[in-house]
């Protein structure tokens, strides 16, 4: 795929995706968007990939949002297909097979604050800063701030953040829990490909299933959600990496787990 917008390096079976507008602090234009959209679906095909790393280019920021200067002139046809769009990218993001990661390199905000959201796991750097300023524009988020923080953090402080715009940093993300936590610039790759080499090591359709579970589970009551994770716990029972894991526990071995 021809990428203007986005880099992408895969090592050691981890892709790196750095979203590569600095001059518009990686603001997303319906361009990138749709860069981010082929990039995923690509690399749901790559069996051996173990996850994917999303950060932004510079030292200033992850993403600053939606773009700007892109939208300010949309009707309301268009301002739903940007909205419909920026959904099918988050959504693709929240049901990629394999753990995505938010590397958060500075501001996270409106569109980009959106994109962590949709992550599995956000580790953020100490320059960061979240918020969800769409009401400075006139506008409500539009790809999943309404729906992604109230379930994140809960409808108090969320409705807090989207009522006010108000921007927060990255002690008071990990204090709220919307960041896991926050590490120096310079480590906050590495403490990512740290993450995803322990995930490695660990049996792949297990931690596929997790996912599974943790995504459709939140939106399930819980009698429902405790009955499918006791489907998908027999599931296991049916693979090559739960013989091996249980059979290297009991003679006192690393498993050799396989089909990632
Ligand atoms: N879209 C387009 N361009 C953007 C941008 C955005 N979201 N955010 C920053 N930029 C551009 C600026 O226009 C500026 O460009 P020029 O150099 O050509 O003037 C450049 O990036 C650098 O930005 P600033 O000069 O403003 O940098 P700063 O350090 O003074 O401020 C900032 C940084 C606080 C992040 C400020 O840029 C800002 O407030 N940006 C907008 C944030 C925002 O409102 N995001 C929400 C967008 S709407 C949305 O996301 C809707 C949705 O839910 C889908």
């Amino acid at each position: 795929m021809d990428l203007k917008n986005l880099k992408v390096d895969i090592a050691d079976n981890v892709a790196v995706i750095t979203v590569d507008r600095p001059k518009a602090l990686n603001a997303l234009n319906p361009e990138t968007l749709e860069e981010l959209y082929g990039v995923f679906t690509e690399l749901g095909g790559d069996d051996d990939l173990i996850g994917v790393i999303v950060t932004g280019s510079g030292e200033k920021a992850f993403i600053a949002g939606a773009d700007i200067s892109a939208m300010h002139d949309f009707t309301a046809l268009e301002g739903r297909m940007m909205g419909k769009l920026g959904h099918r990218v988050m959504d693709t993001i929240a049901a990629f097979s394999k753990p995505v990661i938010a590397a958060i390199n500075g501001f996270a905000l409106g569109g980009g604050c959106e994109l962590a959201l949709a992550c599995d796991i956000r580790i953020c750097s100490g320059n960061a800063k979240f918020g969800q300023p769409e009401v400075n524009l006139g506008v409500t988020p539009g790809f999943g701030g309404t729906q992604r923080l109230p379930r994140l953090v809960g409808a108090g402080l969320a409705l807090e953040l989207l009522f006010t715009g108000d921007m927060i940093d990255a002690q008071e993300a990990a204090r709220i829990g919307l960041v896991n936590r926050v590490v120096e610039q310079d480590d906050l790759l590495d403490e990512c490909r740290t993450i995803m080499n322990k995930i490695a090591k660990k049996g792949p359709l297990a931690v596929r299933l997790c996912k599974e579970l943790v995504q459709a589970g939140m939106e399930m009551d819980i009698a429902r959600a405790c009955q499918y994770e006791a489907d998908l716990f027999g599931v296991c029972f049916a693979s090559e990496d739960q013989k091996e894991g249980m059979k290297a526990f009991l003679e006192k071995r690393r498993p050799e787990f396989k089909n990632r």
